[in-house]
């Protein structure tokens, strides 16, 4: 029997060794972790159970039946994080640079089959070379097996990945797919096809960290929902991130214990200035509202118009879309409509609901927004909103202009309850706009044109810039004191806990994309 279990842990010892000790070192000079050493920080002490650690690939092309690495450079397996349930694959790039082979996109299978079967997240840590090289389209089999997993599995469990070295090709769908996409910088980068392709079929010359790094991901184009600056704060941020989540589209999101008081927070009051025009920073009210130091930003480099994330509020998870007046003045547009439309249609599959803070005057006008679909890229937001079943509340904190007012969680589009501040301006459009279009005769014939479009702006200020016309219909439910918005939004939520909507019977709506 000794000689068994020698026998077993040698392999097992192998496996732990995954490229050997050389090509560890290597991993290590380039500021990387190992994969077994981000699995062992990712998960609990002790927690980590793997499965498949003996697999091997199958090929005899090319001398590889010579090249036999046990886990075929994957580490799968579940464990826990902060005593919660979660399934994980690990790429090793010390084997065969992480490529994915048939074997080792089939132990990814099985973990992601476990995960949806158990209804606990799964958490892939890329770092790979991409196809398996010598073993052609059964490789491409394998990515493609694990995308319709992807897609199986979207709005049912939380689906979270890092980049945290290469990923390219066909490698990037299945990140893009899941529900959150985290870079590490400097050290991993993404795209379809990297700068040698791209300098042969465009004549560009790029790099691959400006073609594809995480800085250009987190702020051009928007594939990446979160950047840290090494692997210990990814595998952190991604700690952090699950604690606001629920383990599947069945579950609420965990609560945190915290004694509510009656709070009220006074730092409200002084966050918006008396000057419509004058940019304030959506952030300060978020944080006036939530629980401390609660708030967990999602693409913060992306559609900076816009604000979305994670926070507590009174111990419970909610997700927060907001406009940002100090980006753009607030407005939507193409990327801010799609960057919000996303994450609400997120927050709706699992059970998380809805704050969204409006400061918004309208769409941004111009060829390059119409023309690039402003059109059907704000409807996603409109649709996802409208679509939303979770508790869903409003606080309109200063403009709500135009077809941006109706957008913006509005009443009519299913809001539960809609509050505004006293300071709050809801109408077609600014006072300025509106007169010049609807008195321009009378400014027109006016002895004084300048001071006649004044006073009309004035009179029209009067009449609609503010939150009453639109409390006396009821489109707003109460116009409330910004010193209370953190009180009345916590008994909001507590009322709203069980809310049901039963949606009609269909397939699957039709989102604009
Ligand atoms: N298939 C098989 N083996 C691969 C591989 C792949 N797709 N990509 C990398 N490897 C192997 C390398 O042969 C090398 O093996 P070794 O340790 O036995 O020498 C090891 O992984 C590390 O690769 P290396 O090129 O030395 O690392 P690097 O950090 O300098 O470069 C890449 C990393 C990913 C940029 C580079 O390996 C690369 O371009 N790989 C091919 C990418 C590709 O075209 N994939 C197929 C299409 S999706």
């Amino acid at each position: 029997m000794k000689t068994k279990i020698d026998k077993l842990n040698e392999k097992l010892q192998l496996a732990h060794l995954g490229g050997g000790q050389k090509r560890i070192d290597k991993q290590h000079a380039k500021k990387k972790l190992t994969a077994r050493e981000r699995v062992n920080y990712l998960m609990d002490e002790g927690s980590f159970e793997e499965i498949g650690a003996l697999v091997t690939h199958r090929t005899t092309d090319f001398g590889m039946e010579n090249q036999i690495y046990y886990g075929d450079g994957v580490i799968t397996g579940y464990g826990t994080v902060n005593g919660r349930l979660v399934y994980i694959y690990a790429q090793d790039f010390t084997v065969f640079g992480g490529a994915l082979s048939e074997t080792h996109a089939e132990k990814i299978c099985k973990i992601m089959d476990l995960a949806l079967k158990v209804g606990a997240p799964i958490i892939g840590l890329n770092d790979s070379g991409g196809a398996r090289i010598q073993e052609g389209v059964r490789s491409l089999g394998g990515y493609a097996d694990i995308f319709y997993r992807n897609v199986q599995a979207s709005g049912v469990i939380p689906q979270i990945s890092a980049i945290m070295g290469p990923c390219a090709g066909g490698a990037v769908y299945s990140p893009a797919m899941t529900d959150f996409t985290m870079m590490v910088e400097n050290t991993s980068y993404m795209f379809v096809t990297g700068p040698n392709v791209v300098k042969t079929v465009t004549n560009e010359a790029v790099t691959s960290e400006e073609l594809g790094g995480a800085y250009t991901h987190a702020s051009k184009s928007g594939v990446a929902h979160k950047t840290s600056a090494n692997d210990i704060a990814c595998l952190e941020d991604i700690k952090n991130l699950l604690s606001y989540l629920p383990q599947n589209n069945t579950e609420t999101p965990h609560t945190i214990d915290i004694e509510i008081q009656n709070e009220i927070r006074d730092v409200l009051s002084d966050i918006v200035p008396d000057n419509p025009n004058k940019p304030y920073d959506m952030h300060a009210v978020i944080s006036g509202i939530i629980d401390t130091d609660s708030f967990y930003e999602i693409h913060k480099d992306y559609a900076e118009n816009i604000i979305v994330g994670f926070a507590r509020l009174g111990g419970k998870s909610i997700g927060i879309v907001a406009n940002q007046p100090q980006f753009l003045a607030g407005v939507l547009d193409v990327n801010s409509s799609k960057k919000a439309a996303r994450f609400t249609r997120f927050c709706d599959c699992f059970n998380i609901p809805l704050l969204v803070l409006v400061d918004v005057p309208g769409f941004l006008p111009g060829t390059d927004q119409e023309w690039n679909g402003i059109i059907v890229h704000g409807a996603k937001l409109l649709y996802a909103l409208s679509e939303a079943t979770v508790p869903r509340v409003t606080v309109i904190t200063r403009k709500a202009y135009g077809g941006a007012y109706d957008v913006m969680n509005s009443k009519h589009i299913g809001a539960d309850l809609n509050y505004a501040w006293p300071g709050a301006e809801i109408a077609v459009m600014g006072a300025k706009g509106a007169s010049e279009i609807i008195f321009k005769k009378e400014i027109a014939n006016a002895d004084d044109p300048v001071e006649k479009l004044a006073k009309k702006e004035a009179e029209y200020a009067e009449k609609f810039a503010n939150p009453y016309r639109a409390a006396e219909r009821g489109f707003i439910d109460e116009v409330i004191l910004p010193k209370n918005t953190r009180r009345k939004l916590i008994k909001a939520f507590n009322m709203l806990e069980d809310k049901k909507v039963d949606s009609p019977k269909r397939k699957h709506g039709n989102i604009p994309l």
